[in-house]
């Protein structure tokens, strides 16, 4: 057994990556043009000063589509598996990851969503990293895509200054578990009594429908959540520091689920890492939820913040309650 017990050749090593955002940039002095709102609130309390918007018609299989054949042409070859993280599946019943496949030519590539919300990358690196251990597949495409505006209230200006719309896609295949590149451990927790802080009441198979259109649309106690994110995500990133066994003072690079920058600034404190360690892309995409990780490492790795030979954490917390993270070190790709 080689290091972490994989087989040789059965741990998962990242090898592609990418990004795919709408072409609409929605800024906050247009927000405050129609939400009692301002541009001055929006970037002061939660780092963000634009996000992309989905056009009409433009779903979660077009953007992990996009991000995933990126990824796929970095790599010069296929996958046998996809997993898509994401909570805004085109349909309600089938799972997008299948469409994804066909559109990708993939043939009949295993496929499948996970849905664990803003935590939904991390879980859904964390499934792809099993079946490759467990020698299902040999290369996995693993995507996090969300058109997550559709479930905003558009008049709620609690919610709609945080969020956008994207992908982000990376290509697992087959290593060993000391080289660059090798998923570490993973750590994945949830806390369903307080599935309510951040919850959409109507369209599941418990409430299917409300004449309150409010109650189709995301509600989010935005304190509470602040409170349980930045506490779970350090917590998080330490029990994976301890299980690879590298100190706080390894980490090159921190790279949080993008919430809101204070939450990264504050778990990262927590840790006892520097603030620019703290890898950011958020004042341009906002909180895009499940794409939030690889669209952060797309754009770190485009701009040389994070460079091969960083080590890296990842960490993620969304509604559920979920939360999770791995770690790596970065591999020469792009
Ligand atoms: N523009 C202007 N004022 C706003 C506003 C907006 N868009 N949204 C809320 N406010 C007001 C509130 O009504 C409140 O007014 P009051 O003091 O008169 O009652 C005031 O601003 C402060 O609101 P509060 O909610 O306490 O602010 P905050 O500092 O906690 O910031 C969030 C609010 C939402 C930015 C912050 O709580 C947050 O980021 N939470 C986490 C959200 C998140 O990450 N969700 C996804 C998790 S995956």
């Amino acid at each position: 057994m080689s290091v972490q017990g994989f087989p040789p050749g059965r741990a998962a090593v990242l090898t592609g990556l990418g990004a795919a955002l709408p072409d609409r940039v929605v800024d906050n002095h247009e927000l405050a043009g129609r939400l009692d709102t301002s541009d001055e609130w929006i970037r002061t309390r939660t780092g963000i000063r634009e996000r992309r918007i989905a056009a009409p018609g433009e779903s979660t299989v077009d953007l992990a589509v996009a991000a995933g054949r990126q990824a796929l042409a970095g790599t010069g070859a296929g996958a046998d598996a996809v997993v898509l993280a994401t909570s805004t599946a085109d349909q309600l019943c089938p799972a997008s990851a299948p469409q994804v496949a066909a559109r990708l030519g993939l043939g009949t590539a295993a496929a499948f969503d996970v849905n664990a919300v803003c935590s939904g990358f991390i879980y859904a690196l964390a499934t792809a990293q099993g079946l490759i251990a467990g020698g299902i597949a040999k290369r996995v495409l693993v995507i996090g895509a969300d058109v997550f505006t559709s479930l905003l209230d558009p008049e709620d200006r609690t919610t709609v200054p945080i969020f956008g719309d994207g992908a982000g896609a990376v290509v697992l295949r087959g290593g060993d578990a000391d080289e660059p590149g090798a998923l570490g451990p993973f750590d994945l927790h949830s806390e369903g009594e307080l599935a309510d802080l951040l919850w959409v009441e109507a369209g599941g198979s418990r409430h299917r429908f409300s004449d309150d259109p409010r109650d189709h649309y995301l509600r989010m106690q935005g304190t509470a959540v602040f409170r349980h994110a930045c506490a779970r995500m350090a917590e998080s990133s330490r029990a994976v520091l301890d299980q690879a066994g590298w100190m706080v003072g390894d980490v090159d690079r921190f790279v949080g689920h993008q919430a809101n920058i204070r939450i990264l600034q504050v778990a990262a404190k927590h840790l006892g890492l520097p603030a620019d360690a703290v890898v950011a892309n958020i004042d341009r995409v906002g909180n895009t939820s499940a794409a939030s990780i690889p669209l952060a490492l797309a754009d770190a790795a485009a701009d040389a913040t994070i460079v091969p030979g960083h080590r890296v954490v990842l960490t993620a917390f969304g509604a559920g309650l979920t939360w999770g993270s791995t770690l790596l070190t970065w591999p020469d790709v792009l």
